[in-house]
Order: structure tokens, then sequence, then C-alpha cells
């Protein structure tokens, strides 16, 4: 077998033993049986505009399939914020990829956990945070809390795993649509996608 695709199924084959050992810590907030696919993280990242100049925001990066498809998008490394809760899987993160601005913290609490970023303003937020392991009035106070660091329009785009929107209908706060079904995910995934008028 040729070496370049041999190291390629080891890392991938890693990034799942990690992930599993990630889901027996803690099932409820890992809130999925396999890393994300390729094809959900780029479809994930197309909603970034790399011209903005302003940085990302990435919440649950876990394994970091989707972090790698937000700088494969065009993000400058330096321009990408990503917020994990678990200590192991931002250990990893931060060996893997070199220049993220990577904090290990609570994506509920971004007051604190973003830190000397906090009152910057984002070009769009890339979730994969297990939002239906959380009560309602806490998906909602995110949702809310994430379009205020955003210009009016640009999208936070949730991945997520029932057959609907994970945070209820606010009119008068935001809008919801339906991104994609991507059936090459285990399991398949819907994106929902959330913005201010
Ligand atoms: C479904 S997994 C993400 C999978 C990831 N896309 C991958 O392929 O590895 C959800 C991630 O959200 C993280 N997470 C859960 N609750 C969180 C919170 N309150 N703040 C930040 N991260 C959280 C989990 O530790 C986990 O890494």
């Amino acid at each position: 077998m040729e070496l370049r695709l041999k190291e390629r199924l080891g890392r991938k084959f890693d990034e799942e033993i990690r992930f599993f050992k990630g889901w027996m810590d803690g099932p409820k907030s890992v809130g999925a049986i396999c890393p994300t696919s390729s094809v959900t993280a780029k479809r994930m990242a197309s909603v970034i505009n790399p011209s903005s100049g302003l940085p990302v925001l990435e919440l649950g990066p876990g394994t970091g399939v989707i972090t790698k498809a937000i700088l494969e998008r065009g993000v400058a490394p330096e321009n990408l914020v990503s917020i994990e809760f678990s200590t192991d899987f931002y250990q990893s993160l931060i060996k893997t990829y070199e220049g993220v601005h990577f904090i290990n913290g609570d994506a509920f609490d971004l007051n604190k956990t973003l830190g000397d970023k906090n009152g910057v303003i984002f070009d769009s937020v890339i979730s994969a945070i297990p939002l239906l392991s959380f009560p309602m009035e806490r998906r909602i106070a995110l949702i809310e809390d994430l379009l205020n660091r955003m210009p009016a329009g640009r999208p936070v785009i949730q991945i997520t795993y029932g057959p609907i929107s994970p945070v209820i209908a606010k009119p008068s706060s935001y809008k919801i649509k339906h991104f994609d079904f991507v059936v090459r995910n285990i399991p398949p995934a819907q994106l929902w996608v959330y913005t201010r008028g």
C-alpha cells in the first residue's frame, strides 16, 4: 500500500479511537457516534465568507474534522477561534492545528470562555455542539448570544441528527433555514442555519 494512503488511514483510525474514548467518557456531551464526515464538514464551512476579514468561531471541534474544512475554506489559522469543552480533544487539537486559537471551555458561557476575544465580531459560527443534550432555553440563549456577535445576516450553522431544528422558532429574534441533509455522514446529518434579518 502506498505510504501516504497508509498514513491517512492511520490518522483516520486514530481520530475514530479518540472519538470513541470521548464518547465513553461523556456520551451526552459528545452527542454523536462517529466523527463528522468530511463531506458534512465541507458543507458547513461553505457558509464562511473568507474574504470578510472577520474571524470565524467554531464550537465543539472534537477531533477537528470541521476545523480542517474551515482552514481549507481559506480561513487563516489565527483567524479561527474554536471552543472545545473536553480537555482530551483540546490537547490533541492544539498539537494538530498550529496557530488556531483553541479554548478549552464552555460554549454556553461565552463572555467568560472567549476571554480576550470577548467583544470580537465574527464572520460566522460553525457549531457541532450536541444541542439536543441541553434544555431548550439554553439552546435559544446560545443562538441569540452568537447572533449578537456577528453582523446582521451572517449565519450560525448547526449540525444535528433529529428531523427538526434543534432550536425552536423565535421570529422576533432570528430566522431558521434548513440548509442541507447530508446522507454521507454516520448517522445522516441535518444542517440548520440561524440568522438575524
Ligand atoms: C458531535 S461532537 C463533534 C464532532 C466533531 N465534529 C468531530 O468530528 O470530531 C460534539 C463536540 O462538542 C463538544 N462539546 C459538548 N459540549 C460543549 C460545550 N458546552 N462547549 C464546548 N464544546 C462542547 C464535545 O466535547 C464534542 O467534542
